[in-house]
């Protein structure tokens, strides 16, 4: 019986029963979360108290059989980090900035993420031996779209623009950035997490002309050092959306995993299966929605994707707050059985 399902599977090691875990899984979906936010009146204080990331890291993993817990936290850590204001609007999102490229700092970068690695090392004592910790940052363009922005948009017009407005500003920003996402995580791994996960969560927005400069280099840079460092660590990436660059991203970056968004065509994904191990992509309006659709797609999934032991069953983006959790349980019957 392999101890941990999960890096086995990211090694190509293959599995004795189908590895999976959700994004999103710690969070609104889940009543014990709901309930355990009411603590706190601000997402980032939580964010930043170990026993609370301690907590709600382990709350999907006593509820079912994952094979890997994401350490609670989010990816605007960073330019919490890098010295920017960062908080949460209850219904509405992020709010950031204002962006003063001459304020960002690594000066406190280290003590302002310190409680973050406490609460690795308080998860990694109590997580069962057989799950995988994983640790995760938002890579540098998704980064940039929140600390540009000031917060969740439907388009990233204002971004582009000030790239294309600013290339000086735009090019220190995302050397900041590619920087600091290669310090947390190599800080998340020395605490115990035991993969990583880059989130490039709106990477198919960037324009073909700047996709290798603002996607694919940064990813480079990122898996180039870690895989240095830390050969034994395997490296997911999530680039969504982007099915057309995939060659020249598996070909340039050190990354192990590949995740899928929902719209990649089973064909793709079982082409980067040659070379790498694939997770994802049932889309989580699916899993909310339950019923036939999901047994059918889920089924699917395990003819066409998980037959090759290059796997790891996911979603193709984060779980919806509102799905039933008699889905998720229908979801791992089919899994398990
Ligand atoms: O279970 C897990 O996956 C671990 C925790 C996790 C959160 N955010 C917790 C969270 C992870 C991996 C993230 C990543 C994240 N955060 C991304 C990239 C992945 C993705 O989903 O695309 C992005 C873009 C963010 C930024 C962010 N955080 C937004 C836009 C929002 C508000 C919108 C929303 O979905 O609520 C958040 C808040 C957030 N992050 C919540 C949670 C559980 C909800 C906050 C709450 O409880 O009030």
């Amino acid at each position: 019986m392999k101890k941990k399902n999960l890096i086995s599977t990211l090694q190509g090691k293959g599995f004795d029963k189908i590895p999976i875990w959700l994004m999103r899984q710690a969070g609104r979906s889940l009543p014990e979360y709901r309930n355990f936010r009411k603590n706190f009146s601000n997402f980032m204080e939580m964010c930043l108290t170990p026993e609370a990331i301690c907590e709600i890291t382990l709350q999907p993993i006593r509820r079912y059989d994952y094979d890997g817990a994401i350490i609670f936290s989010d990816i605007l850590v960073i330019p919490y980090a890098l010295g920017m204001s960062v908080s949460f609007v209850e219904n509405e999102g992020p709010r950031l900035g204002p962006l003063n490229l001459d304020l960002l700092t690594f000066e406190n970068f280290d003590e302002n993420l310190s409680n973050i690695l406490v609460g690795i090392q308080k998860t990694k004592n109590k997580l069962p031996e057989n799950v995988t910790l994983i640790g995760f940052v938002g890579a540098p363009w998704t980064l940039s779209t929140y600390m540009i922005g000031g917060k969740t948009k439907k388009n990233f017009d204002d971004v582009i623009q000030f790239s294309l407005k600013f290339p000086q500003k735009y090019e220190t920003l995302m050397e900041i950035l590619t920087d600091a996402c290669i310090r947390f995580l190599c800080m998340q791994i020395e605490s115990g997490v035991e993969a990583v996960q880059i989130f490039d969560s709106w990477a198919s927005f960037v324009p073909d002309c700047f996709f290798d400069t603002w996607v694919i280099k940064p990813m480079e840079k990122i898996s180039n050092h870690l895989k240095r460092k830390y050969p034994h660590i395997p490296i997911i990436c999530f680039p969504k959306g982007i099915e057309a660059h995939i060659d020249q991203l598996v070909t340039l970056t050190d990354i192990n995993a590949l995740s899928f968004g929902s719209s990649a065509p089973i064909k793709t994904i079982i082409q980067a299966q040659k070379t790498h191990i694939t997770q994802g992509n049932l889309d989580p309006n699916i899993l909310c929605l339950g019923g036939e659709i999901l047994e059918k797609q889920v089924i699917r999934i395990q003819n066409e994707l998980l037959v090759s032991q290059r796997h790891i069953f996911n979603l193709g983006h984060g779980i919806l707050p509102d799905t039933p959790l008699e889905n998720v349980d229908k979801l791992f019957a089919l899994i398990r059985s």
